[in-house]
């Protein structure tokens, strides 16, 4: 079988933003990254409404679409369902020691952050925090309430990186997909992971 570097856990829940979570499943993969994937069924919504993309609901099926969406190599990407509780990311023993939910809605940052575990998702995210792994969120929400920084600070506090899905335009960008590439660019450098998707403050033309 042919090996991929360490696998990395991707989730999308259901906040705009699905082109982010896309394109950094693509480069990934492109980068011989296993990627296993957790899709919230709100996602799953958001996916077909922002980028038209319609997921099977079947784990197989759905593994494949996207396979083929991102060219992933054989066993690569895996998508594990809602209610996957035998999947590697459900246990501390097995799972990834980096996550990264993009986009991450204010619901699944306040489940997180209570630690609910109600889904496969929550499940992920809190054996990452237990296992004192790395967990990146990217919420999308405007305004930010009360309710959602008081969240965002508590997984701060405990290590969590909030990464809002927030795009510079420092780097003039010329396009939708300059802007996605901003924030999967800084996602990256998050999970210590070289690219050059984007040009480095300082050394590109930024004048
Ligand atoms: C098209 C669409 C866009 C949405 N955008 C956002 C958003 O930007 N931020 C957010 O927090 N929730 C957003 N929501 C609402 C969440 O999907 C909803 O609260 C859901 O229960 C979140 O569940 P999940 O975290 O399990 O995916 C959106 C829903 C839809 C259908």
């Amino acid at each position: 079988m042919k090996q991929y570097k360490e696998a990395i856990t991707l989730a999308f829940s259901g906040a705009s933003g699905a082109p982010y979570g896309l394109r950094l499943l693509e480069v990934l993969v492109a980068m011989n990254y296993q990627v296993y994937v957790l899709i919230s069924s709100a996602a799953r919504v958001v996916l077909d409404t922002e980028s038209n993309i319609k997921l099977s609901g079947n784990e197989q099926k759905c593994t494949e679409q996207l396979s083929e969406l991102v060219k992933a190599g054989p066993e690569q990407v895996k998508v594990f369902g809602k209610d996957n509780w035998f999947s590697p990311v459900a246990s501390g023993s097995a799972a990834p020691k980096k996550m990264v939910v993009c986009p991450c809605s204010a619901g699944s940052v306040s489940a997180i952050a209570v630690g609910a575990s109600d889904n496969l998702l929550e499940r992920a995210a809190d054996v990452v925090i237990k296992e004192r792994g790395q967990l990146i969120l990217v919420p999308r929400e405007t305004p930010f309430s009360s309710i959602h920084l008081e969240n965002m600070h508590k997984l701060s506090q405990m290590g969590v990186t909030i990464m809002p899905a927030a795009p510079g335009f420092y780097h003039k960008p010329e396009s939708i997909d300059d802007l996605v590439d901003f924030m999967v660019a800084r996602i990256l450098d998050h999970l210590h992971i070289e690219h050059t998707l984007t040009k480095r403050w300082g050394y590109g033309d930024h004048k």
